[in-house]
């Protein structure tokens, strides 16, 4: 069906050990593709060293046979990237689960160690603006020294904020001196050199094909024709509403969404997300068609590059225009990795005059400083610095391969609860459009795509699952923080409750409501209804805080301080509340941590490491909960 083949994973070399070769796995579990091209990446330098004497295989983690293979495994890599809240990645939740719960029955239990024949590394990746960095990592690094594992090299972590190529070369440098040091895989070099290779991307081969009939194409609106439970069967969804949140006077826009999933299969509960595939914007399109010198147009067909047939995936297969390649593939916005500089560099060899020298500067080591102040902390996307030298026009399987990763589904936590509303998603979503330090705006590709959405259009959409759930039973006190459009999930958690309470008749337990946003007559979003609920006691406290109505700031923390006692008392075993917090990871979350830290520290007595512990015994009962990015 062309839905998968539009999301089918790369091929990768032949799975099955020959008798006489070693075997060598390498495992990923990746959200965006990063942690997959350097598992690709590292599979391919061990096999010029040693693919003699080895078999190597690559997998998505997801796809493993884990509890028949992996205690068998001898040497073994894992590429594990950091979700969420120091989550797994979605296609590593199986896995995560299982190792943690061996290990945990080895150290608790006493039950035997069953990895003492694996040799393993880990390359762990995150972004260090996260509170959880590289967590999963570090988590599966530990489970496996517990279950009897050796490690070949220390862990690696990539921070996705900073140079995460970087931070693999390095790792990978370490690892490979390891390997060779300790003759891990023989002693056997084929290779001449040992010398550590720096990622080089290579480049797709392309077919123009004039005049071609771009059908089949590869449109994601006219093949979305899955159920709508998962990301490879995305439903083709209907707009039934569309509407701004915020008040004329507000300066930023914030919008209201119905997704209509009718005939679909997909079923939610309140908390859960909806993943929607989202498109580079028009304007975004054509501009990178003039700096390509192509006509948005062109039908074209891309090939692997012969001889690399396992590092990209950034190209859409099949017969294809440069429109709807652009459009549905190409994350054109996001930073520009060093690889994807210097393969830009290296097709303006060339160019001239100032721009020529400015840009061989940039790409060769002389110019790391400058590259770090031009490229890396202003995050200058892969357009912008085509922008930047005019006369440099990458080839299209050059400027395909120089892609970090293909546009990726966003995720909305649903704003909706399933009893009045079981196949309408509702989605409440800010509009991105910030200015960055050096001056430049950064419009947010999910957002100010589907802020031009009006009732009738169609958005592939699928339900991801979540663990942010209500309590089972009405009665039990719940505290809910959420400034912003950090309200979503509680505003599902509200309907929801509202309407079990109206089926039921059973009385509703305490609920109280943190909200904060700039100031009451901008962006207070759907007010009305809060009101109406405080009214009708469905929320029995709503806490409001508006940061720039007065001189000072007040933040949900501020409120959440001042009702510290009865917070605090809802919390306690024998109230058995649940506290809740959804929004801004980087600034929000963890302040509001801290808060709930030092209300533990005053209620317990004791120090700072003594709350963080109340609190930890509170995520362990499930008691604390909490959907942050
Ligand atoms: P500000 O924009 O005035 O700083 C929703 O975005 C609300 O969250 C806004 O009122 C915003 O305030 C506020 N906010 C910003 N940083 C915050 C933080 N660290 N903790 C809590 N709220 C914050």
């Amino acid at each position: 069906d062309t839905a998968t083949s539009l999301l089918q994973k790369t091929p990768v070399a032949a799975s099955v050990p020959s008798a006489d070769k070693s075997k060598v796995t390498f495992l990923y579990g990746t959200q965006t593709g990063t942690a997959e091209r350097f598992a690709k990446q590292l599979k391919s330098d061990l096999q010029e060293q040693y693919g003699d004497t080895h078999e190597f295989m690559v997998e998505d983690i997801e796809d493993y046979d884990h509890e028949e293979l992996f205690p068998k495994e001898q040497l073994v890599f894992l590429f594990l990237a950091t979700y969420g809240d120091g989550d797994p990645t979605d296609s590593a939740i199986k896995f995560h689960k299982w190792i943690t719960e061996a290990a945990k029955a080895t150290t608790e239990d006493g039950a035997e160690q069953s990895l003492t024949g694996v040799r393993f590394s880990i390359f762990g990746l995150g972004n260090k603006q996260y509170e959880h960095f590289a967590a999963m990592g570090k988590r599966v690094n530990e489970c496996m020294l517990q279950l009897g594992a050796k490690e070949v090299a220390p862990r690696g972590d990539g921070d996705d904020d900073e140079d995460i190529d970087e931070d693999f070369e390095k790792w990978k440098e370490l690892l490979l001196a390891k390997v060779e040091e300790q003759k891990i895989m023989g002693g056997e070099v084929s290779r001449a050199s040992t010398e550590v290779k720096r990622i080089s991307l290579p480049a797709y081969e392309v077919q123009l094909l004039a005049g071609a009939d771009p059908k089949p194409t590869l449109n994601m609106h006219m093949m979305a024709s899955g159920n709508g439970t998962a990301p490879q069967s995305p439903f083709l969804a209907r707009v039934s509403t569309a509407r701004e949140l915020h008040r004329p006077d507000s300066e930023r826009s914030c919008f209201h969404l119905e997704v209509d999933m009718t005939g679909s299969a997909a079923s939610y509960e309140a908390g859960d997300h909806v993943g929607i595939y989202v498109e580079n914007s028009a304007d975004i399109v054509e501009e990178t068609c003039r700096r390509l010198q192509h006509s948005p147009e062109t039908v074209l067909q891309f090939r692997h590059p012969a001889g690399n047939p396992d590092r990209l995936g950034t190209c859409p297969s099949g017969t294809v225009t440069l429109r709807t390649a652009l459009a549905q593939w190409a994350d054109v916005l996001s930073p520009m990795r060093k690889a994807a500089f210097q393969k830009f560099a290296e097709c303006g060899k060339e160019v001239g005059g100032a721009e020529g020298e400015r840009l061989r500067r940039l790409a060769g080591p002389e110019g790391k400083e400058e590259f770090a102040a031009f490229v890396q902390q202003p995050q200058r996307c892969l357009l912008e610095v085509m922008q930047a030298f005019p006369s440099v026009h990458p080839p299209l399987g050059v400027f395909f391969g120089c892609i970090a990763s293909r546009l990726q589904p966003r995720f909305y936590s649903l704003s909706s609860g399933p009893g009045v509303n079981p196949k309408s998603l509702h989605v409440t979503c800010a509009v991105v459009n910030d200015t960055v330090p050096t001056g430049r705006i950064h419009k947010g590709v999910g957002s100010c795509w589907l802020a031009c959405k009006q009732p009738g259009d169609r958005l592939p959409s699928f339900v991801r699952r979540s663990a942010f759930r209500l309590p089972r039973q009405l009665d039990v006190p719940i505290v809910m923080i959420g400034p912003g459009t950090g309200l979503a999930p509680f505003r599902g958690f509200m309907q929801q409750r509202a309407w079990l309470h109206k089926k039921s008749g059973k009385e509703l337990g305490p609920a109280h409501l943190f909200f904060g946003c700039r100031k009451r007559e901008h962006d207070f979003i759907y007010q009305e209804e809060l009101e109406q609920w405080k009214e009708e006691g469905i929320i029995s406290h709503l806490h409001l805080a508006f940061s720039r109505a007065g001189p000072e700031k007040d933040y949900v923390q501020h409120k959440l301080k001042q009702e510290a006692a009865a917070v605090w008392a809802l919390i306690q075993p024998e109230a058995k509340g649940y506290v809740y917090v959804c929004g801004d990871a980087k600034h929000m979350a963890k302040d509001v941590h801290r808060e709930l830290v030092e209300m533990a520290r005053l209620a317990c007595g004791g120090s700072a490491s003594q709350g963080e512990a109340a609190l930890q015994k509170l995520v362990d009962l499930g008691r604390y909960q909490r959907d942050v990015w």
